[in-house]
């Protein structure tokens, strides 16, 4: 279960303001400048708006709540710290065989700006890798005028949905009981998903892509999952280190591929028994299937329908689509 979190005056001030819905897992969501933020990470948010000073040689990974996060994490991790840390299988020191993704990618809500303390992330080597659920226009404005390289990671909504039901379902207190798939499709359709509304979430993030393609790189989910290699080169050029003929020769796009794939991550001791440090999740949570396209066997005809209307309707000519 979810650890609390004590909330300072300042915060508690700002939610009694806002308006607010219950949450799937604990507590609420609050609807503070046009998104949703559950009160367990409000604070991080806002701490991470006013502390956050980021360099130019920066990265950080924005995307959608249970868009495959604990996955990209680690592949860029491996991606960059690849000189450093070998990835190829006779490398068992490798941090990823030891540490959950997310201890060695912090978020800034859920890990650096969660608890009241601000941390002093000067000592940390370049380049810094952090992560985010904050939609583009919440981000902190230190990243948004820096060269800050931005990754988003974004997943069809129809999987988002059975994987956020499946997970608050398994986070959330026995004594609540669970959260049938339909309320939490209803909840996710009116926008009220943490970090949502989920179209607007990634259509800022898009938009961003188009008019700053060299610091904002867009990327699904499902093509990610199609097209690993071609798109984990893709990620490298963007990120200023692509491969050279000798790694592509040593085969080193597959070996950062197979030690963050599914099956080798979600098999490790540490992700079968570990926590989250700061909010005591058990690793095995971000693990589940890791597949796209479950949604056929999870929602109904109408549920497709209503959401392939919705998403139609406010993704109408932006180019974008799932
Ligand atoms: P499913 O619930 O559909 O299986 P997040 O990390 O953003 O919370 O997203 C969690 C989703 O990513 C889960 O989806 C999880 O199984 C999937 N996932 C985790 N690690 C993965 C990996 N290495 N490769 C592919 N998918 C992964």
């Amino acid at each position: 279960y979810l650890q609390e979190i004590e909330l300072s005056q300042e915060t508690r001030d700002l939610i009694s303001k806002l308006p607010t819905e219950k949450a799937l897992i604990s507590g609420n969501l609050h609807q503070y400048k046009g998104f949703w933020f559950p009160t367990r990470y409000i604070q991080g948010v806002l701490a991470s708006q006013k502390h956050f000073q980021a360099q130019d040689t920066d990265i950080l990974l924005a995307t959608t709540p249970k868009s495959g996060t604990t996955w990209l994490k680690a592949i860029l991790f491996a991606l960059v710290n690849r000189v450093h840390y070998h990835p190829d299988p006779q490398n068992q020191d490798h941090p990823l065989l030891t540490n959950n993704s997310h201890a060695l990618v912090p978020s800034f809500e859920s890990n650096l700006y969660f608890k009241k303390q601000i941390p002093d992330l000067t000592s940390y080597a370049p380049p810094r890798l952090f992560s985010a659920h904050l939609p583009l226009e919440s981000l902190p404005q230190s990243v948004k005028e820096s060269a800050c390289k931005v990754v988003y990671l974004c997943r069809n909504p129809k999987d988002i949905i059975v994987s956020l039901w499946h997970y608050t379902n398994r986070l959330r207190h026995r004594s609540m009981g669970t959260n049938s798939l339909e309320e939490v499709f209803q909840y996710f359709c009116r926008g009220v998903s943490p970090f949502g509304p989920f179209w607007d979430h990634v259509s800022g993030y898009w938009k961003g892509s188009l008019e700053r393609p060299e610091t904002v790189f867009f990327i699904k989910y499902e093509e990610m999952k199609e097209q690993p290699g071609l798109h984990l080169r893709r990620l490298a050029e963007f990120l200023g280190c692509p491969f050279s003929p000798e790694e592509e020769a040593q085969g080193v796009v597959d070996n950062i591929l197979r030690l963050c794939s599914f099956e080798n991550l979600s098999n490790l001791d540490v992700n079968k028994t570990g926590k989250l440090s700061k909010t005591g999740v058990e690793h095995s949570a971000f693990f589940r299937r890791g597949e796209a396209g479950d949604w056929r066997n999870c929602l109904t005809a109408e549920m497709v329908e209503q959401l392939d209307r919705i998403t139609e309707e406010k993704l109408q000519g932006s180019g974008l689509k799932f």
